[in-house]
């Protein structure tokens, strides 16, 4: 038994959603009357877990196990995310530091379950109520310039390798008059860039319109000047939110749509649901509709039974489309997933240097890609400092960081002129001053 907690620490180990849950737990702690803290002396510490990859439940275990204090003592642990929803009870016999097990779908009932974790009990939920725990959070109250906004959840597409339908449920979109007073209260609180999330956020519909139709509604929302969505599936891209790209002036020019990789039999025993030629199709229309648009992926190199011959259709694809950024992983068997049983999995050496030849090209595309925008004018979201003194860091409509020396805050939005490029960032001077 010990007293309630009143300071709190949460801290986010997985995608933008992960993240995005863990603002909404910080936000309903804050709403008791917790103070946020450092994890280091915080009464409550919310470990919020991504399970994707593996080692994910080990290294949350052994997070958990950090947060012993020098004197002995240690914070109520919530675990929390993908890897509480994956453990559940066992969760509790694995570690007995863990004071809560709470699961994505289930974090609204937070407060009243570290209430009886204060009271000596261990409540374990993993529940998927549905849209449920929408309704029980309280309003958003706070935002950077940039904003994530869940507007649909789980996933239904079973990829082969993906735990993600079993760490977060079937999908479900929110109603969209929730969604618009959600980003209302964001701009509200000082978006100017709303990034709507889902796991397949371009299948989100209310039954009637799709994702373009809310696109078109948040742009009406005073003070929004950046909207930009992801992840989006290749089989889910329909022609109506290809189009928004042409004529929402708010729509950033940016489209993270995974491919995985680039063998239609990889494709098919991933269970993609898209062929390389679909893809390919799809992303000439995206082009049509906006033809500076930049594209961004994800891959996976060494899914069982990947042959030299599919890693290297991986190669041209990735030369084909010229991604200016992109993810790229080592196939990773997951626990309860048909790929992690299937024949011929690949040697780790193989994977290694499949991924190292698969970076390096992605690397030369994204230089490629920021080396073109390199003496353009473009106006930059200032989002964080850099680490010289006077220097900020903001996003172009593209989506690269650029450096710049500026006396301007986090917030603004900036002209620049960039200078220079790097795979993963430009740097950049003020308009004003090149003027000058
Ligand atoms: N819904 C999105 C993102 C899912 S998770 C989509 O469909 O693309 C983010 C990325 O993690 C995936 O795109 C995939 O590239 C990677 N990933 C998922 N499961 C994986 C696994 N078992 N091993 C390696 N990478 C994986
Ligand atoms: Fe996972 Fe596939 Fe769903 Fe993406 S679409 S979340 S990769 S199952
Ligand atoms: Fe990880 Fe769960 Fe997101 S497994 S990638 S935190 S949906």
């Amino acid at each position: 038994m010990t007293a309630l907690p009143k300071t709190f620490h949460v801290k986010s180990f997985g995608c933008q959603m992960n993240v995005y849950d863990g603002e909404r737990m910080a936000e309903l702690l804050g709403a008791q009357g917790m103070t946020l803290a450092a994890a280091s002396d915080a009464d409550l510490v919310v470990l919020n877990t991504c399970h994707i990859r593996e080692k994910a439940a080990d290294r949350a275990y052994s997070d958990v196990g950090r947060l012993r204090r020098d004197d002995g003592s240690k914070p109520l642990i919530a675990l929390a995310g993908c890897v509480a929803q994956a453990e559940g009870e066992e969760a509790k016999r694995r570690s007995k530091m863990i004071d809560l097990v709470v699961g994505p779908q289930a974090y609204h009932r937070l407060p009243e379950m570290v209430a009886a974790a204060a009271s000596g009990q261990r409540p374990v939920d993993t529940d998927m109520p549905a849209i449920s725990k929408f309704d029980a959070l309280p309003t958003r109250r706070r935002s950077g310039p940039s904003a994530f906004l869940t507007v649909a959840e789980g996933c239904d597409k079973f990829c082969t390798y993906c735990v993600v339908p079993y760490t977060r449920g079937a999908e479900i979109s929110r109603p969209a008059g929730d969604i618009l007073a959600e980003a209302c209260a964001l701009a509200g609180s000082g978006a100017r860039e709303i990034t709507l999330l889902g796991q397949n956020v371009n299948a989100w519909s209310d039954g009637s319109t799709g994702l373009d139709r809310l696109i078109r509604d948040i742009a009406r929302i005073e003070g929004v000047e950046r909207i930009r969505y992801m992840t989006s599936h290749p089989t889910d891209m329909t022609d109506a939110l290809i189009a928004a790209h042409a004529d929402v002036p708010q729509l950033m020019p940016y489209l993270h749509l995974p491919v995985q990789a680039g063998s239609d039999r990889i494709l098919k025993a991933m269970n993609r649901s898209h062929s390389v030629d679909s893809y390919l199709r799809t992303i000439e229309k995206v082009r049509l509709a906006r033809p500076d648009i930049a594209i961004s992926g994800d891959f996976i190199v060494g899914f069982p039974g990947e042959s030299d011959a599919d890693f290297q259709a991986t190669l041209s694809i990735i030369d084909e489309v010229r991604y200016a950024a992109a993810y790229s992983f080592k196939y990773s068997p997951r626990p309860g997933t048909p790929a992690a049983t299937m024949p011929d999995q690949i040697p780790a050496e193989v994977m290694d240097d499949r991924l190292q030849r698969l970076q390096a090209k992605l690397a030369e595309h994204s230089l490629a890609f920021n080396r073109a925008t390199v003496g353009k004018a473009t106006t930059i979201l200032i989002d964080r400092k850099g680490r010289l003194p006077g220097q900020m860091i903001g996003k172009t409509p593209w989506l690269q960081s650029v450096f710049v020396e500026t006396d301007a805050v986090i917030g603004d939005m900036v002209d620049v002129v960039t200078t220079a490029a790097l795979p993963n960032s430009l740097a950049g001077v003020l308009a004003t001053a090149q003027a000058a």
